[in-house]
């Protein structure tokens, strides 16, 4: 695979890195990205319907039971050769990974303090008084329409999914962490996201601003094409394998003569 030459050399003349990934990060690690044509999640569910406020206020039995089942699926697949690269790359300089997944994979291949932006599917908070909840979750066996949600211990509440859902505040410590990291970069590489969901959309043209380099990894154009410097149409498993691989001997040279 040919890696884009003004690619590797922003990574190369890079100091500080942020990977910032998306949905696509992970789909070829077989979890379904939100907008792709057939596969997207809300290509067949209506987000509104399970990733707002008020559909839990409605019926949070259904959202509960849908939130489940992905932190199953999620539990049944492996991080991918690009989420391994990534946690690869950090051991050799200065890496940093900010996510809007609410998977695991990038923790499982190695990364260490991944920034979540969007929260996670293995977190559960009361919905009432915010509390964690630190309880065990049984996932069914089967796909079943609903679930009624644990009682929170404290409150008695019901526990909620510790997800950013449509219409919520991104989690504010990470939200802050994410602008500072980008705006401290030298290059941004935005992996696997439509660039459609605010505020993280907005984080490559932050980083631009601030002077970084950006290289978007997308088999398909998005709303931050236009922000990336390099745009490498390829996926993340195939792209940051490859990158990584011509990148290691240089920066296991140099971390040799420090
Ligand atoms: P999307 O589903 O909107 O976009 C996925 C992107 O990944 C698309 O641009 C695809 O072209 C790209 N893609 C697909 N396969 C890929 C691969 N193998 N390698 C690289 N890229 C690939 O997902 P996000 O941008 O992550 O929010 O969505 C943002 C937010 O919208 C999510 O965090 C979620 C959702 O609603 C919340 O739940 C709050």
């Amino acid at each position: 695979m040919r890696v884009p030459e003004a690619a590797l050399e922003a990574a190369l003349d890079a100091r500080r890195v942020v990977v910032v990934t998306g949905a696509g990060m992970s789909a070829e690690s077989g979890v379904p990205t939100f907008r792709d044509a057939q596969t997207g999640l809300w290509e067949r569910y209506a987000a509104e319907d399970l990733a707002t406020p008020e559909a839990w206020d409605r019926d949070p039995a259904f959202v509960w039971a849908w939130y489940l089942s992905r932190f199953g699926a999620v539990a049944h697949v492996e991080p991918n050769a690009g989420h391994r690269a990534v946690a690869r790359w950090a051991a050799l300089a200065d890496v940093r990974v900010v996510t809007q997944n609410v998977d695991d994979l990038h923790e499982r291949a190695g990364s260490r303090d991944v920034v979540h932006l969007h929260g996670s599917l293995a977190s559960f908070r009361c919905a009432r008084c915010e509390t964690a909840y630190a309880g065990t979750v049984d996932v069914p066996d089967t796909e079943v329409d609903r679930v009624d949600p644990p009682t929170c211990p404290r409150c008695g509440g019901r526990v909620r999914p510790g997800v950013v859902w449509f219409g919520e505040l991104l989690p504010l410590d990470a939200w802050e962490q994410a602008v500072a990291l980008v705006e401290a970069a030298d290059l941004v590489l935005v992996v696997g996201t439509s660039g459609i969901v605010h505020p993280a959309a907005g984080l490559p043209a932050v980083a631009r601003r601030a002077g970084a380099a950006v290289v978007e990894v997308n088999p398909l154009e998005t709303d931050v094409s236009d922000v990336a410097h390099v745009v490498w149409r390829e996926s993340a498993a195939m792209a940051l394998p490859a990158l990584v691989d011509s990148l290691a001997p240089a920066l296991e040279r140099r971390r040799g003569q420090a």
